[in-house]
């Protein structure tokens, strides 16, 4: 996988982004002009194979020159260069990761200064359902908050 140089004005992580709900709820929110460019990863090719079907069926362009850009990759050795990202967004990954402590270090180190970022760590389910409920209500900026 390629990075340009010159990365867009907004770009977004959607990391461990499973099927791409954080991803379909920021790109349904901009306008066709304006929306953001998402790079969406996972570490189950199956979640990153679901994400791209649904890029295709809401016609995002899928790849380097598309909305979104999906990939497989692990978020506790993310390859995407430092300071890339506008926004990150984690949404009930980080207590799937073996090792947690080091998803937090590559969100912060591919997050620009000045950068926001999204943690919902998720410490329970039922935590995770009144997640899903508050993300039902407020949309995907209910935990934003800037870290750098
Ligand atoms: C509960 S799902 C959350 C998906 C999505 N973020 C959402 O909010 O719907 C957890 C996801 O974390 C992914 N995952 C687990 N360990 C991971 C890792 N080390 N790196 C990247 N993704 C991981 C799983 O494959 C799964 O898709």
């Amino acid at each position: 996988m390629s990075f340009s140089s010159d990365p867009p004005a907004a770009a977004v992580l959607d990391n461990a982004c499973g099927t791409g709900i954080i991803t379909e709820e920021i790109l349904e929110r901009f306008p066709t002009s304006s929306k953001p460019k998402v790079y969406a990863a996972d570490l189950t090719p199956s979640m990153v194979s679901s994400l791209s079907t649904k890029a295709e069926s809401k016609g995002w362009v899928n790849g380097e020159d598309g909305l979104v850009e999906a990939s497989v990759m692990d978020a506790k050795e993310l390859t995407f260069p430092y300071n890339m990202f506008t926004h990150s967004y984690t949404d009930l990954g980080i207590l799937f990761f073996k090792n947690p402590e080091k998803g937090p270090s590559q969100i912060y180190r591919t997050l620009q200064p000045g950068g926001t970022a999204f943690l919902q760590p998720g410490r329970s389910w039922g935590t995770c359902r009144l997640c899903a409920r508050r993300r039902k209500l407020c949309g995907p900026t209910a935990l934003l908050g800037n870290y750098r």
